[in-house]
């Protein structure tokens, strides 16, 4: 069997370092043989492997229940329709996130929008949250960015005091820890997702985590094409989706679980070399440290550079509210989140994955000095 090939994955970041990819899939023979199970066991999809694949998910996240989908943008899309958001609502999100925490609620044809962040954390400003509700506010799509924790209680404490939907995008965040629990764990109905730059990896998918039941049920029948628990293969009781997972993604996913603390913890050292190696060079800040109440999941690790000129790099993330189909459909221009702009205009991302080796990590840390 053809070995699974570590490549890049991610576009648009100019490689100065070459033969580094940007991020790389950790797979190995584990993977092969459950997936080779599943192929040989002729139930590619609605089969026995989803449902075990849920049943590790909701363990290795505290939350009660997991229901896998096709992407995590599928998840978000299906959260902001069990939260009853449509056209004409507002939703509050971050701009400093990947553009499918504002297409999700776009979709049903919610308005974005976007407040500004934290520079610190590059998460959502509890404080700009509560100065853009309005009365047409529906919604709270939070995003844990960089596997970074938002700042949940204080978010959670805003949507239940304007009686509003709480979304949380943790995408980058398997792993991660606000106060002393898991992200998944706390109550908030979170999405993660596991594309192969993630820390772990399904190939295409993603997975909604709920503390509610009735949620669980009607994640799992948006997904199947709206089908109901009990009736027959062609009886749709709702509008829905094809938006599964399917049986052979779940087997990679579960030999991914299966070392999630090693890659967890792998992910870990990668960035902690980073810190030394790049420590003494001028005009680079650092990713945010932990503290008491934040512990991040390594997803990517993006600096903040003090000089523009002559960077080989691409701005890692551009802000959403300047994307070009979001300006041209809702006027939005420069100046209308200032902290998110200056963020984007000053990270860039390095070459980061579980198996990524120091000597690599040193020519990054050369090609970024050089660049400087
Ligand atoms: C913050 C964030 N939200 C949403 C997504 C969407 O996930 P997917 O690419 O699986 O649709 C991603 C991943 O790319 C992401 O990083």
């Amino acid at each position: 069997m053809a070995r699974v090939r570590a490549g890049g994955q991610d576009a648009g970041v100019k490689q100065e370092t070459r033969g580094i990819p940007l991020s790389s899939p950790y797979v190995g023979e584990r993977e092969e043989e459950l997936v080779l199970e599943v192929l040989r066991s002729g139930r590619l999809s609605l089969g026995p492997t989803i449902d075990r694949f849920e049943e590790h998910f909701a363990e290795a996240t505290g939350a009660p229940y997991a229901a896998a989908v096709s992407s995590g943008t599928a998840g978000l899309h299906l959260l902001c329709i069990s939260a009853g958001i449509g056209p004409g609502d507002e939703v509050i999100t971050s701009p400093y996130s990947f553009a499918a925490s504002a297409n999700c609620f776009i979709y049903e044809g919610a308005v974005p929008v976007f407040a500004d962040i934290d520079p610190r954390t590059l998460n959502l400003d509890p404080a700009a949250v509560e100065a853009a509700v309005t009365e047409r506010t529906k919604a709270i799509v939070a995003v844990d960015i960089y596997g970074y924790p938002c700042e949940l209680d204080e978010l959670r404490a805003i949507a239940a005091k304007h009686r509003l939907a709480f979304i949380q995008d943790s995408c980058e965040a398997l792993g991660a820890e606000y106060k002393g629990a898991l992200v998944g764990s706390h109550g908030p109905s979170a999405v993660f997702a596991f594309y192969p730059n993630k820390q772990i990896t399904t190939g295409e998918g993603g997975i909604v985590t709920t503390h509610s039941e009735e949620e669980w049920r009607l994640l799992r029948s948006l997904r199947n094409q709206g089908r109901g628990d009990d009736g027959g293969w062609l009886e749709h009781v709702r509008l829905g989706f094809n938006y599964r997972l399917d049986d052979i993604s779940a087997a990679l996913g579960i030999a991914q679980l299966e070392k999630l603390d090693e890659i967890l913890r792998l992910r870990r050292e990668v960035a902690g070399r980073y810190g030394e190696i790049l420590r003494d060079v001028d005009g680079v800040e650092l990713p945010l440290a932990d503290d008491a109440d934040h512990v991040r999941s390594w997803f990517v690790y993006v600096v903040k550079h003090f000089e523009s000129e002559g960077i080989g790099f691409n701005r890692y993330l551009p802000s959403i509210h300047l994307q070009p189909y979001i300006r041209e459909r809702y006027g939005f221009s420069e100046g209308m989140c200032p902290v998110s702009e200056d963020a984007s205009s000053r990270t860039l991302a390095l070459p980061f994955y579980t198996a990524l080796e120091r000597d690599a990590q040193e020519r990054v840390g050369e090609a970024l000095a050089a660049s400087l």
